[in-house]
């Protein structure tokens, strides 16, 4: 054996016993005083109230300032609570550029370190003082099927079409605004064509009016819970296929829980009854579950994969129950992230013959965040 490698294999066989007495030794360490904490109000004073005001309540004059577009307020907390903590840290990283901000507002990648920025971030929570409002980070990635707990200001477009079997298509628009801390209103509006045999029937099928009433959001246990009600109206021509005809009247239980390492799981329980004899009471049960990654070290662009599992059951003697799964893909189209995109497959799990595989797509625009042409880079 050649003499120079010998140290090499000391080195290794050093370093193979040394794992298991590191591995041990590690628990100790973490038994040792934590480092001083940063202290974020203090760092905020230095690096960033010259901008946000000493009370980063944005009220800093332009004269003082050397432009002039409106600053943002963290003491408002309809503005400072829909955000995600994640949200801020790309524009505190990466600058205002990460999210299409002025570029005014600077990177402090460099010059602060991440539990710095992070103790900024915990001191900017302090600034809205009044409790209830559910924060940003149950904003999760929208499902294409499974209700979202988080009450929101969005404009959302669902197109599904048949890639088997007789034609179908369904393209539904869903506006929802916010009402208060907890409140959202929510009107659908799908247009459907359907074959019917013989010909295409394209048309309005039955709108949707519905409210959601968010009753738990817990960040720290990373637990939302809403309840939503909602009546859909008889405004499709039933006798073309374009809706049931009859007033219906659905419940759902919404929830989610974040978990470790940005997985997420989502929830919908819905009841639908519908009025007058001819259709029977149904149940339904859908999950999604998933994860978001994101480009540039965690700051750029998000890419959501998420898989639904749903379920539904007629309330009639010897009804079985229908189960899908939908994969998809999310990704969010512009810089601020508030146009987002997402595609998947809706395949039927049973009942093959008579139930075909869909595709789905959807489009959302968070308005809140900015009007359809802002934010894009
Ligand atoms: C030179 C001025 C300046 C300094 C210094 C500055 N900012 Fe900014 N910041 C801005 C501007 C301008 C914007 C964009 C405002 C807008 O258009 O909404 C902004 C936006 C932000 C946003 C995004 C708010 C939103 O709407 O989501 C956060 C978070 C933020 N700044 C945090 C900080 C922190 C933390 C510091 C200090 C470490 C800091 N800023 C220092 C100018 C500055």
């Amino acid at each position: 054996m050649p003499t120079a490698s010998r140290p090499v294999l000391w080195v290794i066989a050093a370093l193979l016993l040394m794992t298991p007495l590191t591995a041990a030794a590690a628990p100790a360490s973490q038994l040792l005083p934590p480092a001083s904490q940063p202290d974020g109000r203090k760092l905020f004073q230095e690096n960033c109230a010259a901008c946000h005001g000493e009370n980063a309540s944005g009220d800093r004059k332009p004269s003082d300032l050397g432009f002039d577009f409106p600053m943002p307020n963290f003491t408002d907390c309809s503005f400072a609570t829909r955000e995600a903590n994640g949200d801020w840290a790309s524009t505190i990283h990466r600058g205002g550029r990460a999210r299409a901000f002025p570029r005014q507002m600077p990177a402090w990648d460099e010059a602060l370190s991440d539990d710095e920025i992070d103790a900024i971030i915990a001191f900017l929570r302090t600034k809205c003082t009044k409790s209830g409002w559910p924060r940003g980070e149950f904003n999760l990635p929208l499902a294409m099927f499974t209700e979202k707990a988080f009450p929101e200001d969005e404009v959302y477009n669902q197109t599904e079409f048949n890639t088997e079997g007789p034609a179908g298509f369904t393209n539904t628009t869903i506006f929802e605004k916010r009402f208060g801390k907890r409140g959202q209103l929510e009107v659908n509006l799908p247009i459907s064509s359907v074959y019917d045999g013989t010909r295409m029937q394209t048309g309005i099928s039955d709108m949707g009016v519905a409210w959601k009433q968010n009753i738990l959001a817990d960040v720290d246990q990373g637990t939302i819970f809403s309840l939503l009600g909602e009546a859909v109206l008889p405004t499709g021509n039933a006798r073309k296929g374009l809706g049931d005809g009859v007033f219906q009247f659905e419940t759902h239980a919404l929830f989610a829980q974040l978990l470790p390492q940005d997985f997420f799981l989502q929830g919908d329980i819905t009841g639908v009854f519908p009025t007058g004899a001819n259709l029977p009471d149904a149940g339904e049960a859908r999950f999604g579950f998933g994860r978001t990654f994101a480009e540039n070290d965690g700051w750029g662009r998000a890419w959501t994969p998420q898989v639904e599992l749903l379920t539904a059951h007629d309330f009639t003697p010897g009804a079985g129950i229908d189960w899908d799964i939908v994969p998809q893909l999310q990704v969010s189209l512009s810089a601020r992230q508030h146009m987002l995109l997402s595609i998947g497959e809706r395949i039927p799990l049973n009942d093959r013959a008579t139930r075909k595989p869909q595709f789905v797509m959807y489009l959302i625009w968070d308005w809140y965040d900015a009007g359809l042409l802002q934010g894009w880079r």
